[in-house]
């Protein structure tokens, strides 16, 4: 596997080595020793949470780190993004991790390091955020043992969602029991890579075994789009009450950034059946085990 370019360019065998490597990780926390290797975090977007797991997850494999400060690159005097790579490749750097907003740029990239490094999509406009749904189904799996008889539903932004993409292929991948997309009309993709399509909450989510709220991405939203963040609350926010609908060992779900009352009610951010800080963890076990198997 030369590059984490998306979940579609997965196999089966590669996806379940990666988990059950992440698996290895946490449990067993022996950790392999990959100096010699120079990774960069590349970060055209915001990001908490991958940047930061991804420097840990390298510093546990003992690959020193570089954050570039974009705000301070010479791509502020004009150079391009394949320039940049270059020289970094030129100084060794051989692990680079990138989000950006534009679908399609990782793709382009690994032509320009055409063998030389290995690109892993930390977020790719609305395409794809790989690791995110690697680390998700490793969250799943870690509560509910499999994923061969879980219903499991999807809430929310679908429609500018890199983590919906990707999390709907590795869930096809891996199969999964039943997978629901909910969202509101104005917020529904344009295509569906799998599961069902609902704009009713209620049908959503009811009796399902894990429930992933989305962020809605104010962010990506088109000159012509527009919403009401009181009524989307009242519509499709998650509350107690309806969490409800759900099984009662539901697992709550949610990538971060979460807006609290807006997608779900502050006090379920940290109730019981949230397992958000849980895949914020093992994001940094999933990371490392992407970063061992490109290294392989
Ligand atoms: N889930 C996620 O990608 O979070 P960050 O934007 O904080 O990296």
């Amino acid at each position: 596997m030369p590059h984490l370019l998306d979940i579609a360019h997965l196999t089966v065998r590669q996806a379940n080595t990666i988990l059950e490597r992440a698996f290895f990780f946490k449990k067993e926390r022996i950790f392999p020793n990959f100096s010699g290797n120079r990774l960069a975090n590349l970060f055209y977007e915001n990001s908490t949470r991958t940047r930061v797991s991804f420097e840990i997850a390298a510093q546990n494999l003992s690959i020193p780190t570089v954050n570039l400060d974009l705000a301070s690159s010479s791509e502020q005097k004009g150079e391009l993004i394949a320039d940049t790579l270059q020289t970094l490749m030129a100084m060794e750097i051989n692990l680079f991790v990138i989000r950006h907003a534009q679908n399609g740029l990782l793709a382009t990239l690994a032509e320009v390091v055409n063998g030389r490094g290995h690109l892993i999509n930390a977020g790719e406009g609305t395409h794809a955020h790989p690791s995110q749904a690697l680390l998700d189904i490793m969250t799943i799996i870690e509560k509910k043992g499999s994923l061969s008889s879980l219903k499991v539903a999807i809430v929310g932004d679908i429609a500018h969602s890199r983590v919906a993409n990707s999390l709907q292929c590795l869930f096809a991948l891996l199969g999964v029991g039943e997978l629901r997309l909910v969202a509101p009309p104005s917020l529904q993709p344009n295509t569906i890579h799998f599961g069902y399509l609902t704009a009713s909450l209620e049908e959503g989510i009811t009796d399902v075994d894990v429930l992933i709220c989305l962020r809605v991405q104010r962010e990506r939203f088109m000159a012509n789009e527009t919403l009401n963040w009181e009524d989307y609350h009242q519509r499709y926010g998650i509350t107690k009450e309806r969490l409800g609908w759900a099984k009662s060992d539901v697992m709550l779900m949610h990538p971060g950034p979460v807006n609290r009352g807006i997608e779900i009610e502050s006090e379920l951010v940290d109730c019981e059946q949230s397992s958000i800080l849980q895949q914020v963890n093992n994001g940094v076990y999933v990371r490392m085990a992407i970063i061992e198997s490109l290294l392989r």
